[in-house]
């Protein structure tokens, strides 16, 4: 089984602010995106990652890229409007021999390799598709326009779904032939395509950077990481 990987990174990180797209925000002295091909790099089984970059920094991500030292081959290209058509033009450019594609959010530096290698057996024994959740830890409330709950719904059937997302290439490429649909992550397009999403564990590491909080958190997790707080 080849293992290729997509980088979504394009990006412009509006809740996050700035000025600067989020993949290029910096997390204990590396960007996010360097972060996040390293993770995904150090399960051996990702031979091949191609990165969506914002497309005025392309050459820029070029030359960061090629100071990594990864054993892992990267190409770099510029992804689209949406996430979705960011991961199209990410597939595009992935080798054909790819027969397990991982998706990955460049905004998710710190996936822990045990989740990476999880999502990618789960698709190597044979599932179609297959997401890494957590479970939810708020109360969750369906509310209507006028500001009234409809009703709370039941947390124990809810996950928070993370990513990499694991797909046999077959079934990717299908659901993202179809161009009308979009969704927030790949799994969605799966579903929406008629195919079967398997879930495994993930984790909480795997946390998502979206607000300038969140990269608060990711750097404790490094600095735990490293030893110097337990
Ligand atoms: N992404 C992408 N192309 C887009 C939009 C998003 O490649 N046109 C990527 C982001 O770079 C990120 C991942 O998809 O790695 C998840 O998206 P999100 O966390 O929403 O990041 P942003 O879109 O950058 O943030 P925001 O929605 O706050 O602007
Ligand atoms: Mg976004």
């Amino acid at each position: 089984m080849t293992v290729g990987c997509i980088i979504p990174a394009a990006g412009r990180g509006e809740r996050m602010g700035g000025g600067q797209p989020k993949a290029l925000r910096t997390l204990a002295g590396a960007t996010l995106l360097e972060h996040a091909v390293r993770a995904m790099a150090a399960s051996r089984k990702v031979t091949e990652i191609v990165i969506a970059a914002p497309p005025d920094q392309v050459t820029s991500i070029v030359s960061l890229m090629s100071s990594l030292r990864i054993d892992a081959r990267i190409d770099v290209v510029a992804g689209g409007d949406t996430r979705t058509d960011s991961v199209r033009l990410g597939l595009a450019a992935l080798p054909s021999t790819c027969t397990t594609i991982l998706v990955h959010d460049a905004a998710r530096p710190l996936v822990p390799v045990d989740v990476v290698d999880r999502v990618a057996a789960a698709v190597g024994d044979g599932a179609p598709a297959v997401v890494p959740v957590v479970p939810i830890v708020d109360t969750v409330k369906q509310v209507d326009e006028a500001g009234q709950v409809v009703r709370t719904v039941d947390r124990s059937e809810l996950r928070a779904a993370q990513t990499p997302q694991g797909f046999s290439a077959e079934v990717l490429r299908n659901a993202l032939s179809t161009a009308s649909l979009e969704a927030t992550d790949d799994a969605g397009l799966v579903e929406q395509a008629g195919h079967p999403v398997l879930v495994v564990p993930g984790d909480e590491e795997a946390m998502k950077v979206t607000r300038p909080l969140d990269l608060l958190v990711a750097e404790a997790i490094v600095r735990r990481r490293s030893g110097r707080v337990h």
